[in-house]
């Protein structure tokens, strides 16, 4: 027996599963907002991540997984992925070759040594964005949007979204010379972490959670009171912005972020679950005024957010948030004797090859022990084929769901399940909308409120969150 490493977890079955469908709803939030997919790699050189995530930053400080290679090199397992997507970008010369805002969606795993602890891991996935070549305000709230139109299709309410800005270069640094002289009178009664962060980045000191140093905290200065004219007026924009989108949003004048690239406006996605589970924040962005020019493009800014899957996975779970994922088969083959299992080796072949997912029972050898796991394996028929159907190239056909049997013509069964499985899917319930299983793609095809069946909805603006799974199943979500 092995372990599995301290703070890594295993996704398996029906979470990977869930995992899936999250990433699936993203993605095609992401495509709708006019994203491209970047796949990028898990290692980078280290300094990399010490340029651009700050090296006053308790990631880089004290939460990477660096190792040199056997080439002698600073190699780091990415903590995070917007200086590794910013870095494609430069690497590939998307800014000088192609139109600004570029835009970058990615999804996969991400590596910081923090202390385990609930919906906190060591290697841990996000779904993230980067827009990159982005000044404006729009980009900013579009940004924003994005990520709640991403939680509310995945069924979030009752979101809470925190924002605040950082200012501009003038602002902040008028704000960290208030602070300074605030916590100089402090910093002696507070925490070791904060006496490093009063050095490195006194800003960071606001995030402590340590409770005895809060009251301090509290009471230190505000942003707000420190934002030039022109930074002030742009964080009212958003705001403004906000409010026409209908996004509701509150103010933390103490978010300021674990990372040290960003500048401008911050925000944070949180959601607790009914129970009262809480694991933290579910996703979190902002602004990067120089980390596009600080890893070798362009002086131009962006902005992005990541999502924690596994945060989102639990609190869905919590409060019964995911759909019922398609998990059965169409076709559960139970071969009686040898000659049988020969002839349903190629059968199931050919039948998945038509489209219908179908699984064989080479491991049973009674009738009743093979419906007991064709009932396990949620099929919707079972095709039974024994030595009589063998003999006059017939083969039986029970319904799982209405316990009918019925034996046709082996030549008529591909005829028999294409119309078996049409009527199936006509009589489904509003709950489930359906989609053909020949030669569809994704989403393409649906027949939900008023729409026919094979009608294409993914790009009609009513339906643009209707998603398929599996076996040419779909689910409706609004
Ligand atoms: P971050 O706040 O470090 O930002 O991470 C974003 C999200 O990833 C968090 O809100 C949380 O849901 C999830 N997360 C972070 N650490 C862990 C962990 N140890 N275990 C489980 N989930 C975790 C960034 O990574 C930025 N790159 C986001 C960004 C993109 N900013 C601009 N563009």
């Amino acid at each position: 027996m092995f372990n599995i490493v301290k703070g890594t977890h295993d996704v398996i079955q029906a979470e990977a599963q869930r995992y899936s469908y999250i990433e699936e709803v993203m993605t095609n939030v992401a495509l709708n907002y006019g994203y491209k997919e970047f796949r990028t790699p898990v290692l980078e050189n280290s300094d990399l991540f010490i340029r651009s995530v700050g090296d006053s930053s308790d990631i880089v400080r004290k939460e990477m997984y660096t190792f040199e290679d056997k080439g002698g090199r600073s190699i780091t397992l990415r903590p995070e992925r917007t200086a590794g997507i910013i870095r494609s970008m430069v690497n590939a010369k998307l800014f000088a070759n192609q139109d600004y805002p570029v835009k970058a969606f990615y999804v996969g795993p991400n590596f910081r040594y923090e202390r385990p602890q609930q919906g906190r891991y060591r290697q841990f996935n996000q779904f993230g964005v980067e827009c990159a070549g982005a000044s404006t305000i729009e980009r900013d709230v579009e940004t924003i949007a994005l990520g709640y139109t991403m939680l509310k299709v995945l069924g979030f309410d009752n979101l809470k979204l925190k924002i605040n800005t950082l200012g501009d270069k003038e602002s902040r640094e008028n704000y960290k010379a208030a602070l300074k002289e605030y916590f100089s009178k402090h910093i002696e009664e507070m925490c070791g972490d904060c006496k490093e962060r009063f050095k490195l980045n006194i800003l960071r000191i606001l995030d402590c959670k340590v409770p005895e140093d809060r009251p301090i905290i509290d009471k230190a200065p505000k942003i707000g009171d420190y934002l030039t004219e022109e930074a002030r007026n742009r964080f009212e924009k958003v705001k403004s912005y906000l409010t026409a989108l209908e996004i509701p949003f509150e103010v933390d004048s103490e978010l300021v972020r674990g990372l040290d690239y960003y500048s401008g406006i911050v925000f944070e996605f949180h959601y607790t679950a009914s129970n009262g589970n809480n694991y933290g924040a579910i996703g979190a962005g902002g602004h990067y005024g120089n980390l596009i020019s600080e890893i070798g493009g362009p002086q131009i800014e962006g902005v992005g957010f990541a999502f924690g899957i596994e945060r989102i996975a639990k609190v869905m779970e919590d409060d019964s948030l995911f759909p019922e994922l398609a998990n059965g088969v169409d076709l559960f083959i139970m071969p009686m004797g040898e000659k049988a299992v020969e002839f349903s080796f190629g059968l199931a072949y050919v039948l998945r090859n038509l489209g219908y997912s179908t699984e064989v029972c080479y491991e049973a050898k009674s009738m009743g022990a093979m419906f007991k796991k064709a009932e396990r394996r949620e099929a919707t028929l079972a095709l039974i084929i024994g030595e009589d159907e063998l003999n006059n190239n017939m083969i039986t056909i029970k319904n799982l769901g209405t316990k009918e049997q019925t034996q046709i013509n082996l030549q008529d069964l591909q005829s028999y399940l294409d119309n078996f499985f049409d009527i199936e899917l006509e009589s489904a319930d509003d709950s489930e909308c359906c989609c053909h299983h020949e030669g569809h793609e994704h989403g393409e095809c649906c027949r939900h409120e008023g729409h026919e069946h094979g009608e294409c909805c993914q790009d009609d603006d009513e339906h643009e969150h209707h998603c398929c799974h599996g076996h040419g199943h779909c689910h409706h979500e609004e």
